[in-house]
């Protein structure tokens, strides 16, 4: 990734995010205008996603740009995943959403930055809460789940979804461009920034999709004593 594809994609990304605080802040200015309570209520609303998505664009950002060396600890595998868990419970629970972790029942720590780990899953289990926004069938049964093994000398984390999955155009792409198919709601940064940070651990991450069956990301640590 050169610096110029880089700097396209953060302005990709900010561009989408000025369009729609501009969206926003039309529609408070009719509800203004107007005394319209319904549209002032929506311009909000509007306004605290765009809020939402500069915060986290900010956030990967600092992440990708991260000069500085990641702050490894000998940690529990399983403590960045339960993080990410109580995070997301809420949202689960409000889009129906059956989510599940397996932890690694071995008890060896990992040498990590938990922090860093904590956003690439986070990252990840994000994707695959949102790949349940185009299916269409109201009624399908909603799973994602984290499991945690290790293999070999390996940590791995598996993030499964059975949501709308990923075509194959796209599948060539996403781990090297800062693609998004989500428009206003996503910046493509997601997984860029989750890989460099996997990179840094002298991980993988990998994935296996099919378009309307769902989609499996895999991240895999490597286990050492020391750094
Ligand atoms: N689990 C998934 N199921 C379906 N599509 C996925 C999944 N994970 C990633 N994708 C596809 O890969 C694209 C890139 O993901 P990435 O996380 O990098 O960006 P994003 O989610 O669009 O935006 P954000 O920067 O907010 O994360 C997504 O827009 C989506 O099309
Ligand atoms: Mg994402």
């Amino acid at each position: 990734m050169t610096i110029g594809q880089t700097i396209a994609g953060m302005s990709h990304a900010i561009k989408n995010i000025a369009g729609g605080l501009k969206g926003s802040s039309f529609v408070l200015e009719q509800g203004i205008e107007l005394e319209n309570r319904e549209y002032l209520k929506q311009g909000w609303e509007m306004m605290k996603g765009n809020i939402n998505k500069i915060t986290k664009l900010s956030l990967d950002l600092l992440n990708y740009a991260k000069t500085t060396k990641l702050d490894f600890k000998l940690e529990n595998p399983n403590k960045p995943v339960r993080e990410v868990m109580q995070l997301m419970n809420h949202r689960a629970k409000e889009e129906n959403i059956i989510f599940k972790l397996l932890p690694c029942m071995e008890k060896r720590l990992v040498f990590m930055d938990c922090d860093a780990i904590h956003n690439c899953i986070l990252n990840l289990v994000v994707n695959a809460f949102d790949s349940f926004n185009k299916i269409a069938n109201p009624d399908q049964i909603k799973n994602v789940n984290i499991i945690v093994e290790r293999e070999n000398n390996n940590i791995v984390y598996k993030i499964q979804d059975n949501g709308c999955g990923i075509n194959d155009t796209i599948k060539k792409s996403i781990l090297k461009d800062f693609i998004t198919t989500k428009g206003m709601n996503g910046t493509g940064f997601g997984l860029m920034t989750t890989k460099k940070i996997i990179e840094e651990h002298d991980g993988e991450i990998s994935f296996k999709a099919e378009e309307g069956k769902g989609s499996l990301f895999v991240v895999k640590i490597p286990l050492r004593s020391k750094v």
